[in-house]
């Protein structure tokens, strides 16, 4: 039976690819880099320190430890000023609505975030309070595609997985959650997300109606 739901943020909750995008090309013109949306779309779903790796590794730049920790700062530095800029009219169109329908129905709700910054993002957008439980980058050591953060927020639910619903609009996200044994539904096209038990183009369309059809017996 489907008792908790688990979401991923950044591009199911709110759109915060294009703040991260605007931040690492900032960084990456001060450094000579190349970056473009292409390359911001392989970022999607995967930690800070993971993400400076794909740039570096697409510019074949290699630095120290140290030099790498300090340029993914600068970067985050650039991101969390512009979170500023965020306010509750920036959910994604259908979010709301999904979160109070399930709140007014009794499920568990967590957040599944590889953000170090998802506390922040909640509390720009007015939504912390829609959260039972928060996982976020600071949760758990692997990020996805392993499955831990969604693990993570499965066991302080008290759920077993297979009771959970996580949504997600990253490749590495569904494989995230296919890996802990939950179902899940994509956000997003089919060659993103296509692996996912349900997809949606939108968070518009994923009403708690539309869920329902689809998994049936499990509700
Ligand atoms: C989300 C985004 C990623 C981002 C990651 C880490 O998963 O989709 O693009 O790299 O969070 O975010 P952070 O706020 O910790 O830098
Ligand atoms: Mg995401």
């Amino acid at each position: 039976m489907i008792k908790g739901f688990i979401f991923d943020l950044d591009g199911v909750i709110t759109d915060t690819a294009e703040l991260h995008y605007e931040a690492w090309k900032k960084l990456s013109d001060e450094m000579g880099w190349h970056f473009d949306r292409e390359l911001n779309e392989q970022l999607r779903g995967i930690s800070r320190m993971d993400s400076i790796k794909v740039i570096m590794d697409h510019n074949k730049v290699s630095l120290t430890d140290d030099a790498v920790v300090s340029l993914a700062t600068k970067k985050n530095d650039i991101y969390v000023a512009s979170l500023d800029t965020m306010t509750p009219d920036d959910y994604l169109p259908g979010a709301r609505e999904l979160l109070t329908h399930l709140r007014t129905e009794g499920f568990s709700v967590a957040l599944g975030s590889a953000s170090k910054n998802a506390i922040k993002v909640l509390e720009q957008l007015n939504a912390t309070h829609y959260f039972d439980v928060i996982g976020d980058g600071n949760s758990v050591t692997q990020s996805k595609p392993a499955p831990d953060i969604f693990l993570f927020a499965a066991e302080k639910m008290k759920l077993p997985a297979n009771n959970c619903i996580v949504f997600e609009d990253a490749e590495k996200g569904i494989d995230a959650a296919k890996a802990g044994g939950f179902y899940s539904v994509g956000i997003g096209p089919e060659e993103r997300v296509g692996h996912a038990n349900l997809r949606f183009d939108t968070m518009k369309q994923a009403t708690l109606f539309e869920i329902k059809s689809f998994f049936g017996d499990l509700f």
